[in-house]
């Protein structure tokens, strides 16, 4: 039977998480702007399964904008002390305001308290005008439960090919490539 990549991401998510000082679901994100030009930043993977793999940000963040332009992005999972990489690439597609809520909902609210506050990527004159603007919204929702802001939500990018590459001594690496075959996928071998 052939190997589901997703179940193969699985597992190497789980050894990540042993053994990873911190942070094992960070992942870089690439996308590009209507002229195809790139930027990468980091992001968390905060949902994955069958359909793809799923991050949260700002609707009117750089990469926002860029995504709009542009729906297609990559993603990089290095972990380093697995001396592991896999590489995801795709369209994306925006979550549902359900799953977008139950997500914000599960964040710590000083999370979603900064959500509110942060008009981000947006520049900021001083590091005080954020403190305040954090405070003003803290007032907003003293006791209450905090909303998802409007423009704050998630993607999913819904792989069309999946590389998983293995540290091997001398440079001799493995690079086990996966890419969309209709409803299943199909497997093969890069050179390092
Ligand atoms: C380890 C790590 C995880 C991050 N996770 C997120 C995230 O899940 N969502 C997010 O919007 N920004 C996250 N950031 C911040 C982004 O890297 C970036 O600064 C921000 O999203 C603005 O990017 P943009 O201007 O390209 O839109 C993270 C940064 C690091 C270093």
């Amino acid at each position: 039977m052939a190997t589901d990549p997703h179940a193969l991401f699985e597992d190497w998510l789980a050894e990540a998480r042993t053994s990873e000082p911190n942070d094992p679901t960070a992942m870089a994100l690439a996308t590009a702007d209507a002229q195809g030009r790139p930027s990468v930043r980091m992001v968390l993977l905060k949902g994955h399964d069958a359909r793809g793999f799923v991050f949260y940000s700002n609707l009117d963040s750089r990469k926002g904008g860029e995504l709009a332009a542009n729906p297609n992005a990559a993603l990089l999972f290095h972990w380093k002390s697995l001396r592991r990489q896999v590489r995801v690439e795709g369209p994306v597609e925006p979550v549902s305001d359900v799953e977008a809520d139950a997500y914000f909902a599960s964040r710590a609210r000083e999370s979603q308290l900064g959500a509110w506050a942060s008009d981000q990527s947006r520049p900021l004159d001083r590091r005080e005008i954020f403190e305040a603007r954090y405070a003003e919204m803290a007032a907003r929702f003293d006791g209450g439960e905090v909303p998802r802001p409007p423009r704050w939500s998630g993607w999913r990018v819904m792989p069309e090919r999946i590389e998983f590459w293995s540290d091997r001594a001398f440079r001799l690496h493995e690079r086990r490539l996966f890419t969309r075959a209709g409803e299943g996928w199909s497997e093969g071998l890069l050179y390092p």
